[in-house]
């Protein structure tokens, strides 16, 4: 393999959010001789105490702001001399998209593209500029929807997004790819399946399963709950894109996902056998009683799976972490930061489920 390219200076934008918290701590953690500014707006989605132990140890910078700033994110560039950016930040939940598709246009596509060309300028100017990278994080949901026998996704499948959520990250990935082949600024793009783990918003499903059946609410399962996603821990995709970043090659896209096919029913049924054996005190037990069909989530995909052959061959990287160890080490989290969860089910979040689940629950 050749020489790893050095990070000196990289941008975390949505570093306060799920896996972009989770990324930044294994980077910290990983990578000390790098220095850290990490950009998130703080929507509803980001949560600062996410990181803060890291900001107050001076590992990170924290900035609060829009990525559709572009002014702030010139600023940002040039003042911290960014060599490299890691592009988190997106509006990710396809039930809010489904409600309101505007602000995930607002911020996957135009977001996407301040950024991007905020770096171009920065990057034209550059004496080096094959040391700058711009790895942009995307989502298994821009392939579409698969039948049970049809092959997994490859970097080669064709776009079909079916979301308001997917269709805005199937832009910004084609706002990406076409940096590279237009100006030949160097971006990666990276397609992720399903990740589960710790700082995971209450409104996901594993997080959601886990807090309903500690308060003893109905666990509400879309449709005939056979839809099947590739379960990844996000540990082990943040060692893959901190992989992509030191060996990925510039204007190539890479899969990333668990191997782990499992359909929704039987993924809650995983989380409530848990929940019985782990906590100590739940109000209904055993806990699968609570599980309630409701209606479907329109345009629900039915199947998605990744082949992350690429990724394997090329970078060596491979998942770590089994489903099951996974799925007992998250549920363990839940259980031990009920503070990290609790202050999440705010009003705006109240009037958000009332608005998803009136029919169901
Ligand atoms: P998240 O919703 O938990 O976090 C998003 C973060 O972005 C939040 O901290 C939020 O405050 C920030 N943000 C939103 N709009 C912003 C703006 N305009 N300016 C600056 N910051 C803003 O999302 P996540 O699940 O951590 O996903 C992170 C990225 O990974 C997304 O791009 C998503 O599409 C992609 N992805 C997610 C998954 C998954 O399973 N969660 C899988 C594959 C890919
Ligand atoms: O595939 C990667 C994508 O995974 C990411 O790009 C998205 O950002 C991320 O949110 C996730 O999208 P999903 O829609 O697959 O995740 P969610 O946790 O919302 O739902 C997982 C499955 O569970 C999906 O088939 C819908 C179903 N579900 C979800 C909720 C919240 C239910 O049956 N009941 C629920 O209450």
């Amino acid at each position: 393999m050749n020489k790893s390219r050095e990070v000196r200076n990289i941008l975390i934008t949505g570093g306060a959010g799920f896996i972009g918290s989770n990324f930044v701590r294994h980077w910290c953690q990983t990578y000390q001789s790098s220095r850290v500014i990490v950009l998130d707006a703080l929507t509803y989605a980001g949560n600062r105490a996410n990181i803060t132990d890291l900001e107050v140890t001076g590992k990170i910078k924290f900035v609060q702001g829009d990525i559709c700033d572009r002014k702030l994110v010139d600023e940002l560039l040039l003042v911290e001399n960014i060599d490299t950016v890691a592009h988190f930040a997106a509006e990710s939940h396809v039930d809010r998209s489904i409600l309101g598709p505007g602000a995930f246009v607002q911020t996957n596509v135009v977001g996407t593209f301040t950024l991007l060309e905020a770096f171009r300028q920065r990057w034209l100017k550059q004496e080096k500029p094959q040391d700058y990278l711009f790895l942009h994080v995307s989502t298994d949901e821009v392939y579409g929807s698969l039948e049970l026998d049809d092959p997994a996704f490859s970097e080669t499948t064709p776009y079909s997004p079916n979301s308001p959520y997917s269709a805005s990250k199937a832009g910004s990935d084609h706002l990406a790819r076409a940096y590279y082949h237009t100006y030949g600024m160097p971006t990666i793009i990276t397609n992720c399946s399903n990740n589960y783990g710790p700082y995971h918003f209450p409104e996901k499903l594993i997080p959601l399963m886990c807090i309903n059946i500690l308060l003893g609410k109905s666990l509400p399962v879309y449709g005939d709950g056979q839809n099947i996603r590739d379960w990844l821990y996000v540990e082990d995709h943040c060692r893959a894109l901190a992989t992509v970043l030191h060996n990925g090659k510039p204007g190539e896209t890479y899969n990333i996902g668990g191997n782990n096919e499992v359909k929704n029913i039987d993924l809650v049924r995983l989380v409530c056998q848990l929940m019985d054996e782990l906590a100590i005190d739940i109000p209904v037990k055993p806990s699968s009683q609570l599980i309630t069909f409701v209606q479907d989530r329109l345009g629900h995909d039915r199947r998605y799976a990744i082949n992350a052959n690429k990724i394997k061959n090329e970078l060596g990287w491979v998942p770590q972490v089994t489903v099951e160890e996974g799925l007992r080490k998250t549920v363990q989290w839940y259980l031990e930061n009920q503070d990290w969860w609790q202050p999440l089910l705010s009003s705006e979040y109240q009037s958000y489920y009332q608005q998803v689940y009136a029919v169901a629950t």
